[in-house]
């Protein structure tokens, strides 16, 4: 059988008894819709009941205070669906005179509106053939036909969107989305689905290759640090600078670099010579100036580096025993022989 007409068989046994699927009111089911994003059924059931007694139409929701809309949507978070939902009710009463656009490309204009709600409200409401994508669908779907594309990767969502799009009921779309999604919370579900009475089993990819646990993927999104760095170049009257090895673990360990000074942000000349560091290093007076204007941002796989050259002159300096003759010797990070080909190349 057909995968829609397999999923939609199930569903006709299966389906939750939910208030909203009484209605094919636009209004009643972006609410819903909005209520239910990261939010489960049961949580949001008694506030679906509560708004819709509380504002029955379009107009109710866009004639009240935006505190009272935030007090009935207390628990439910994400706060900012609230005010969306109160903005584009106002759009729509006062703009639209009350009436809800009736197709995707344009349903998707409201504000707070994305693609999954977009394409719930079109095909529900309108029969237009939109598939959602949600977290029931790219797990349903990424276990059937077996994809480990990451789902939370831009091919992943493309992709997903692609098939969903390809498998969907061009005559009953609505009933087609919803059955995906209750199958996937009722029956597929994140941990223990129901395999041994799964109506998809003889052609289930996954469980073909025993790997329902491990789908869908995810990839993990690195948290990148962004670091301040500050390079010390000194030029004494002798045409000395000051060079050090990097010691201990991390980046560049054993490449040689200039005088460090990191910071928590980017800072300006005053700052940088109101550090300890810096006065200790020059208790006298010296000349300094920014070499790049604009910061250089180096990036590595974990931290992103936003470098500062500050070029100083100064008198002779105790530290200072390398001679910019011979500092090409010296193996230093790739960041800092940029630095140098630049600023030789202009001397
Ligand atoms: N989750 C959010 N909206 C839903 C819907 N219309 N049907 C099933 N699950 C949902």
């Amino acid at each position: 059988m057909k995968f829609s007409n397999t999923l939609i068989y199930w569903y006709l046994q299966n389906n939750r008894d939910l208030p909203w699927r009484k209605s094919k009111n636009p209004y009643f089911i972006w609410l819903s819709e909005i209520m239910l994003q990261q939010t489960r059924v049961a949580q949001g059931l008694s506030y679906y009941l509560k708004f819709t007694e509380t504002f029955p139409t379009v107009f109710d929701l866009a004639n009240a205070n935006e505190s009272t809309v935030l007090k009935m949507w207390q628990g439910l978070g994400y706060y900012s669906r609230a005010r969306n939902l109160h903005f584009s009710a106002k759009f729509i009463a006062n703009e639209l005179n009350g009436i809800f656009p009736a197709t995707y490309n344009d349903i998707i204009n409201l504000k707070g509106v994305g693609d999954y709600t977009a394409s719930a409200i079109a095909s529900i409401c309108f029969n237009e053939p939109t598939a959602v994508v949600d977290g029931n669908v790219y797990r349903v779907l990424s276990r059937y036909f077996g994809i480990k594309t990451p789902i939370n990767s831009s091919k992943g969502i493309k992709e997903f969107k692609v098939l969903a799009q390809s498998l969907i009921d061009n005559k009953q779309p609505g009933t087609y989305n919803q059955a995906i999604m209750d199958f996937g919370a009722l029956h597929c579900k994140p941990q223990n689905p129901l395999c041994q009475t799964c109506p998809f089993s003889d052609s289930c990819i996954a469980l073909e290759k025993n790997i329902t646990k491990e789908l869908p993927i995810k990839e993990k999104k690195i948290k990148i640090k962004k670091r301040y760095f500050n390079f010390l170049v000194i030029k004494t009257n002798n045409n000395k600078t000051i060079l050090s090895e990097r010691t201990g673990k991390g980046i560049w360990q054993g490449l040689y670099q200039f005088p460090l000074i990191e910071t928590d942000k980017k800072i300006q000349k005053e700052e940088l010579i109101s550090t300890e560091d810096f006065i200790n290093l020059f208790p006298e007076e010296t000349t300094i100036s920014l070499f790049n204007k604009k910061e250089i941002v180096h990036k590595l796989s974990h931290q992103h580096l936003h470098t500062q050259f500050w070029v100083i002159e100064t008198k002779n300096h105790t530290d200072a025993s390398i001679n910019w003759t011979e500092i090409e010797k010296f193996p230093v990070p790739i960041l800092i022989a940029k630095f140098l080909e630049n600023f030789q190349s202009i001397k």
